[in-house]
């Protein structure tokens, strides 16, 4: 089957901070999306890569990859938009009547693992949606307006959605149609298919698959690198 891998690296990385864009924020001596694809480009399943940048970093983001040498398989840079699901939108736009199944993946987690993607993508093509996801590890609560604790929440069956998530594309289609229609707006892909009631299956992910968000996330990757502990 067709399969395709939508990167979302159209972000502001607002809560990074700092001039340069997050996807190419270094992490020790390579831009964080060089990871990022270099991952996807060792996937045996995937055929082909959608990159979804700012309006704008298009050209930047052509000169990275080629001189990085991270793909070697075929690929596409697009525009993205203000919102995440606006900017996989775009993507799905562009794999739009090639792809079967489509991967997302976020550019900011730069430590997945091309295995993982591998199980999300097989995962999609039996049973037609699948997330990564890892068990909630502290203990949730509900706090109200006034900083009081109203609830602690059972952690028994909750999970952090992670990426890649991968899903049959006409699935994904419908769902990114019925949000569009209805004017909702979900933080993952995940969610609207989970509203067309459609199930989504979970595999595990991996603690090593963080979404750099914070300074201290990217602290941590790059002590990471340092140790030898992420295998690149
Ligand atoms: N993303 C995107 N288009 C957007 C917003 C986010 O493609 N309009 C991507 C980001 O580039 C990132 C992923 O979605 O790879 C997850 O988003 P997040 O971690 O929130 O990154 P940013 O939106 O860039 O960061 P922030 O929310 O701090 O501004
Ligand atoms: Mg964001």
């Amino acid at each position: 089957m067709k399969t395709i891998a939508l990167v979302a690296a159209a972000g502001s990385g607002t809560r990074l901070g700092s001039g340069c864009p997050k996807p190419y924020r270094l992490i020790g001596q390579r831009p964080m999306i060089s990871y990022t694809l270099r991952a996807m480009d060792r996937c045996p399943e995937l055929d082909r890569l959608v990159v979804i940048v700012s309006p704008g970093d298009e050209e930047f983001c052509e000169r990275q990859v080629r001189d990085l040498g991270c793909l070697h398989k075929p690929y596409q840079i697009v525009a993205g938009g203000a919102q995440r699901q606006q900017s996989v939108y775009q993507g799905l736009l562009a794999a739009r009547g090639i792809a079967q199944i489509v991967v997302i993946h976020d550019a900011a987690r730069p430590f997945v693992s091309w295995q993982l993607v591998q199980q999300a993508i097989r995962e999609a093509e039996k049973y037609g949606a699948c997330t990564a996801a890892i068990p909630l590890r502290d203990t949730l609560k509900r706090v109200n307006q006034d900083g009081l604790i109203e609830e602690t929440v059972p952690r028994h069956g909750l999970f952090l959605a992670q990426t890649p998530q991968a899903f049959r594309f006409d699935l994904l289609w419908a769902a990114h149609q019925q949000a569009l229609q209805e004017g909702f707006c979900g933080t993952d892909d995940s969610v609207l298919v989970e509203r067309l009631g459609v199930a989504v299956r979970i595999i595990p992910g991996s603690i090593r698959n963080i979404k750099i968000t914070y300074p201290e996330d990217l602290e941590l990757a790059e002590r990471w690198l340092a140790s030898g502990s992420i295998e690149i």
